[in-house]
């Protein structure tokens, strides 16, 4: 059953990806900006999630529907798909190829603190790459397996982040960069919350760390990241949600758990 879904959310989202890649080459337009100024939505955001939709309702009618950009609807069959039709919108806006399409089906309420993923696609159309998972099935890329890196150090650990729409969470997510670039190897912010947790599936990132996130920015990546060995949650073993989501190998996650809370990841945030 999992690796019904799992084909079926790497199927859409690659009709998904073809869409919003041949979009980009025409040229990209902004259909209007949502939480703040900086927080944009394009024609192909809405294109894309309209297509995801579409052809989830044709194949599974009784599932529920958690987007980015429409209306929910509700489950009767207990699973829901959770949609970003393009992850790393602003990549999307300007052209680096670091953007995706992530389609998740999850058991349960649509709220990462009780769900269970069991399947999920990301797919990053303008680099011809597509992580895929199943629950108990592993992570692949392109088909071939992925595990996460283990065994490396805080100190040698390349570190995965992002920041938020709205200019005071910003302000305080870079105080918490601050606070942990000189414990660890290095920082990036690629702009794609989702291949970020890719990342870390695949071992092009040691670890990743964000606060604020909405739950189609991690519902398929974190999936990914688990099943190639990696955990993945909150803070004070709490699951990944807004409130924080932290990826690594469970012994790196540990020390980076730490090193957060020393950075006052948990203070409240501004904004
Ligand atoms: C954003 C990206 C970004 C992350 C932000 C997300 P969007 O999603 O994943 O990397 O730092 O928190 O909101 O707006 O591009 O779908």
């Amino acid at each position: 059953m999992t690796r019904e879904l799992q084909d079926l959310a790497t199927e859409i989202a690659l009709k998904a990806g073809e869409l919003i890649l041949r979009r980009r080459t025409e040229g990209v337009t902004v259909a209007a900006t949502k939480s703040s100024a900086e927080d944009v939505v394009t024609l192909a955001d809405h294109e894309s999630e309209a297509l995801i939709r579409s052809l989830l309702l044709d194949a599974r009618p009784d599932d529920g529907f958690f987007g980015e950009e429409s209306e929910a609807s509700s489950s009767t069959s207990g699973l829901t798909w959770i949609v970003d039709p393009i992850d790393g919108t602003v990549n999307y806006l300007y052209g680096i190829p670091n953007y995706a399409v992530s389609v998740a089906v999850v058991e349960g309420e649509p709220d990462p603190h009780t769900w269970k993923a069991l399947a999920a696609t990301v797919t990053n159309p303008a680099a011809g790459e597509t992580f895929s998972a199943a629950l108990g099935e592993g992570a692949t890329l392109n088909g071939r397996t992925i595990r996460a890196n283990s065994g490396v150090s805080a100190s040698l650990a390349l570190l995965g982040t992002g920041f938020a729409y709205n200019a005071d969470r910003r302000i305080w997510q870079a105080g918490i960069v601050q606070h942990l670039i000189g414990e660890v190897r290095d920082i990036r912010r690629m702009g794609s919350a989702e291949l970020d947790l890719c990342s870390v599936a695949c071992g092009r990132l040691d670890g990743y760390y964000e606060r604020g996130l909405n739950p189609w920015d991690h519902a398929a990546g974190a999936l990914i990241a688990q099943e190639a060995g990696a955990r993945v949650g909150g803070l004070h073993g709490a699951a990944a949600s807004a409130d924080f989501t932290l990826a690594a190998d469970p012994a790196l996650f540990d020390v980076l758990h730490d090193l957060l809370l020393d950075a006052g990841a948990e203070a409240s945030i501004l904004g």
